[in-house]
């Protein structure tokens, strides 16, 4: 379709103020300057923003991976006015929210959407998707506190559930632990890790489910793909297209 046509469907401008957009040098398909009339885009593939920002039809679902940094909060607003998530990912068009939580100073792996349903998916406990983090502690850990850990410290009077728990390089000197959980309670790696004595350092979150942060810089944002999506849904059949998002 011509390029002002979709300017004008994702709700910016009409067709005509979208050609002046256009004339001005304001707009870019994938990455490139686009001044000129006569381009034609694919709106399944093509990535257009104006000023800077992806645009998008209403209506069409958005799953991201964030790297969020520590010092954010995951929610939409803040009444302490701390720094927010949203603005790290200012350039996505779609009111897109955070997929769970993770603490003000936990950096790492935050799933963002628009799909309430697939939020409702990943988020509830019935679906126990894995959530991996790295905590530096102050020291190593103990065998029988890396056991612990594993079969579940009491928290609140109830026990975890069972984790998977593993030193991270010689466990002899290992300050890093690797934690899976599926349980989603408040600062429950945090507070694990306490209840057999150690200090956190620092807490990072690198997986969820099968999505993974991999070298995705700190701050920045990636589209999921669509086999990870389905995962995260519990769909066992991943060859649906990846046609439902830009
Ligand atoms: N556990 C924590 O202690 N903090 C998080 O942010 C997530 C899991």
């Amino acid at each position: 379709m011509r390029l002002q046509k979709y300017i004008a469907m994702c709700g910016v401008a009409s067709r005509r103020g979208a050609e002046r957009l256009i004339e001005s040098g304001r707009v870019l398909v994938n990455g490139s300057l686009v001044d000129y009339m006569g381009c034609e885009v694919d709106e399944k593939r093509d990535e257009v923003s104006v000023d800077g920002k992806v645009i998008s039809p209403e209506g069409r679902l958005v799953y991201i991976a964030l790297n969020k940094p520590k010092n954010y909060v995951t929610t939409v607003s803040d009444d302490l006015d701390r720094p927010t998530v949203m603005e790290l990912v200012s350039d996505i068009s779609e009111r897109i929210y955070p997929v769970g939580r993770l603490d003000f100073d936990t950096a790492g792996l935050l799933i963002m959407t628009n799909d309430g349903d697939f939020a409702n998916a990943v988020t509830h406990p019935s679906h126990q998707v894995d959530k991996t983090y790295i905590a530096r502690v102050n020291r190593p850990l103990e065998r029988s506190e890396l056991e612990s850990l594993r079969s579940g410290v009491e928290l609140d009077g109830r026990k975890t559930a069972p984790a998977k728990v593993e030193p991270l390089g010689d466990p002899k000197r290992a300050h890093e632990v690797k934690i899976s959980i599926h349980e989603g309670r408040n600062r429950q790696v945090r507070r694990m890790l306490e209840a057999v004595g150690a200090e956190v350092l620092s807490l990072k979150r690198v997986a969820v489910g099968s999505v993974t942060l991999g070298s995705l810089p700190e701050g920045k944002w990636r589209r999921l793909k669509q086999v990870e999506i389905d995962k995260l849904r519990g769909r066992k059949n991943h060859d649906k297209g990846n046609d439902n998002q830009r």
